[in-house]
């Protein structure tokens, strides 16, 4: 074991048609069972049978519309037009599950601290503590579109609305003190009045009266992942999240990231230790290393369709590409232009170094390779991602799969072993929580992050 532990593991899932890969759906090995509640819950005996601190729901509450202002090409590529409710989702999972982490990314800018605070606290109850909520901003005018909205709010001001959405649902799940519930049968006493309060919050954005209809969870608050890239999302980070997702390409860019976020978080008074910071990461495994090659070639160059991968190009970056040549350069006023996701292109940019354009770009939104690509064995595969935790570039990995459930029974049954021979992760879960697994404290009522 290394003196900074094991590594979280966090598998990257989707509950739609496709994996961040675009092309996963067309994968010969891929089963299409994206509207059956036995996929969902066979990945996830997979991933706790592998021992995995979490299975985290990636989420998008629009259709891709952007580009070339329609829904076709979306439709037609299977360009992510398929997400299901993610509440849902994990509670089949947490049916068939008892240890692995369950967690589902939830947006400030179009559901309310009420909302969100009750659905995770009631996840949380429901899986014995096991509860994660990802926030994200939002990125684009079609979600804001589907909430009543023309268009999304800026990039800046999405961050101050969320800030104060945390404060409020934070809030939410202090209004009842962990022994609140007395349930006396005998004098009738159900709950101590003196341990639920009122949160009567008042802000810019919200109003929220409270107390929340859920008691106290097992975690006391469930755990807060994040994954802001630009200089104001790397700052919300800090203050708020428990577990940090990342995306970069290379492991220079990663360690300057990861010393960056540490040290903000540092800056803010809280313990950069108990942060961890795990980038998107794709295994690519075969029994042999001809095996994995082979795979990563149909990976790359088989199932990708141009026109699919512009098309969720255009949801990130909140920007209608259709009509632009495949070499427009990718300039600084470019990157100004835009209100999606900027930091990924500033990552990018700085990572192919040169000339970058939008062929660069789309290419490495079909493939995601804003995040490293492990390719070998088992042990090769270990090998690499030992490197980058043993570096400083990371505490672990969230892992995206090119195909499911392969890509996961790979991981589980090639990786895992090699990692775990090495004391590289865990061989069965010590505790009964998420918060467990990742080495977190149980925060106390009034306790902010
Ligand atoms: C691993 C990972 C998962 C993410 N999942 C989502 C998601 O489910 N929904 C979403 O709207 N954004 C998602 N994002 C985007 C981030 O929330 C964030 O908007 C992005 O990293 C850009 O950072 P910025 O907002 O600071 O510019 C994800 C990012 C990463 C790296």
């Amino acid at each position: 074991m290394t003196d900074r532990g094991t590594m979280s593991l966090v598998a990257f899932m989707q509950a739609g048609n496709v994996t961040v890969y675009s092309g996963s759906w067309r994968h010969p090995a891929t089963e299409h069972g994206f509207l059956d509640a036995r996929y969902y819950q066979k990945l996830g005996r997979t991933l706790e049978e592998g021992c995995l601190d979490m299975m985290f729901f990636d989420d998008r509450l629009a259709m891709p519309g952007i580009h070339g202002g329609s829904v076709a090409d979306a439709v037609r590529h299977g360009a992510r037009p398929v997400k299901l409710d993610l509440s849902v989702v994990l509670g089949l999972i947490a049916g068939v599950t008892d240890r692995i982490g369950l967690g589902a990314t939830y947006s400030t800018t179009y559901y309310s601290p009420f909302h969100v605070a009750r659905t995770f606290a009631t996840l949380d109850h429901l899986t014995g503590g096991r509860a994660a909520w990802n926030v994200v901003t939002s990125v684009n005018d079609a979600e804001a579109q589907n909430f009543g909205v023309d268009t999304i709010l800026g990039h800046n001001e999405r961050y101050d609305r969320a800030d104060e959405f945390l404060e409020a649902t934070c809030g939410l799940w202090d209004t009842w003190d962990d022994d609140a519930l007395v349930l006396d049968r005998t004098s009738g006493e159900f709950a101590d009045p003196a341990k639920v309060r009122e949160l009567d919050h008042h802000g810019k954005w919200f109003d929220v009266r409270g107390p929340l209809t859920v008691p106290r969870s097992p975690q006391g608050r469930p755990v807060l992942l994040q994954a802001g890239s630009s200089g104001r999302g790397r700052d919300f980070a800090a203050r708020w999240a428990e577990l940090i997702f990342t995306g970069d390409p290379g492991i220079d860019v990663a360690r300057s990231h990861y010393r960056d976020q540490k040290e903000r978080i540092g800056e803010l008074g809280r313990n950069p230790s108990s942060v961890r910071i795990l980038p998107m990461a794709y295994t690519v495994v075969g029994e042999t290393r001809a095996h994995a090659d082979e795979r990563e070639q149909q990976f790359l160059n088989e199932f990708v369709d141009p026109a699919a991968s512009l098309t969720l190009l255009s949801e990130l970056m909140n920007h209608d590409f259709s009509g632009l040549p495949l070499d427009t350069e990718i300039t600084d006023e470019f990157v100004e232009s835009v209100s999606g996701i900027r930091g990924l292109v500033e990552n990018l940019r700085r990572h192919i170094g040169g000339t970058v354009t939008l062929a660069d770009l789309a290419g490495h939104r079909a493939t995601l390779l804003q995040g490293p690509r492990f390719v070998g064995t088992g042990v090769e595969v270990a090998d690499q991602m030992e490197e980058w935790f043993t570096s400083g570039a990371c505490d672990g990995f969230v892992i995206a799969a090119t195909h499911t459930p392969g890509a996961y029974e790979d991981l589980t049954r090639m990786v895992v072993p090699e990692l775990q021979r090495r004391e590289l992760f865990r061989r069965q879960y010590e505790g009964t929580t998420l918060r467990d697994h990742l080495g977190l404290n149980r925060p106390e009522v009034g306790e902010t992050p």
